[in-house]
């Protein structure tokens, strides 16, 4: 028979989550969801002291295992070219603007925090790729983000499937791609090579910090599931680690209000954020 969480179980271990993550956990979704998740994980581990278990995921004491409840809980949902519309606003607006106040030999550099299993990072270089001029004439350095370990692990392996892909036309899965089994596309190893992924609390502002300023900040799809404490914890972060005059992208459905920081501008009908 499989093991059985209370209400109360589940509550302590998703509060101990929320308060490492920033995730807040919808109540609604604790019984469908959360529940078989936690029962499903905690199956699977040799603990036979039930007490124990929760002891040592409440307490944090046992990182490992935090680690991979995290992993487990977190929702990686992603793609490739998803939202690509801010992708065609990145190459034709924000990086002409960037490069007004550069000099030749200063890199720009662009972050995506949350960048889940990658495919946020391929497709900015993709992007950056077929519009061609600025790739040529400027270095770049991108870093994708993520709390979670094992999609930053297969980030690094850039192994996709069918549905991951479905955005890309022909030419430029031939392209930037190999098949490598069925329905199976492996990033090719040039476009591997040039990205650069870290697992990174984005909620821990020191160790964000080491990170260096960057140009653009692409952040989609994660504010949406934190409370406003760590919102407005995370966009301080972003506005610390951004130089004036760079942006920030935010998924479709996030929005932030911080005029003292950001001004909203208007690009083609698009939004972005832009550090003052
Ligand atoms: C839905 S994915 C978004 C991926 C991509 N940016 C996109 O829009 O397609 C959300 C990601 O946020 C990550 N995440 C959640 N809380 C985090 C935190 N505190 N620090 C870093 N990553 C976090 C999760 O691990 C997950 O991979």
């Amino acid at each position: 028979m499989g093991l059985k969480l209370s209400d109360d179980e589940v509550k302590r271990i998703l509060n101990v989550l929320s308060d490492k993550t920033g995730i807040v956990f919808e109540e609604r979704k604790m019984a469908e969801v959360y529940k078989h998740k936690l029962e499903d994980f905690i199956a699977s581990l040799p603990y036979r002291d039930f007490n124990k278990l929760i002891l040592d995921i409440t307490t944090g004491r046992n990182k490992k295992l935090l680690e991979e409840l995290v992993n487990r809980i977190t929702v990686n949902e992603t793609y490739f070219f998803r939202e690509s519309y801010q992708f065609e606003v990145l190459v034709d607006y924000c990086i002409p603007e960037i490069v007004k106040s550069k000099s030749g030999s200063e890199p720009i550099r662009i972050l995506s925090a949350p960048c889940s299993t990658g495919e946020e990072v391929y497709s900015i270089m993709i992007y950056l790729l077929e519009e061609g001029s600025y790739i040529n004439r400027y270095d770049f350095m991108i870093l994708g983000v993520d709390i979670d370990v094992k999609a930053i692990e297969r980030a690094k392996k850039g192994i996709y499937s069918e549905r991951s892909v479905h955005k890309l036309s022909r030419d430029l899965l031939e392209k930037y791609f190999q098949k490598v089994g069925k329905g199976q596309y492996q990033v090719k190893r040039f476009l591997r090579e040039g990205a650069n992924f870290l697992v990174v609390n984005i909620l821990d502002k020191e160790k964000m910090l080491e990170l260096g300023k960057f140009d653009v900040i692409f952040s989609r799809n994660m504010l949406i599931y934190f409370d406003a404490q760590n919102k407005a914890k995370a966009i301080d972060i972003f506005y610390e680690l951004l130089n004036p005059g760079g942006f920030l992208f935010l998924g479709h459905a996030e929005t932030l209000n911080a005029p003292d920081k950001f001004e909203l501008v208007k690009y083609d009908n698009n939004f972005i954020y832009r550090r003052r």
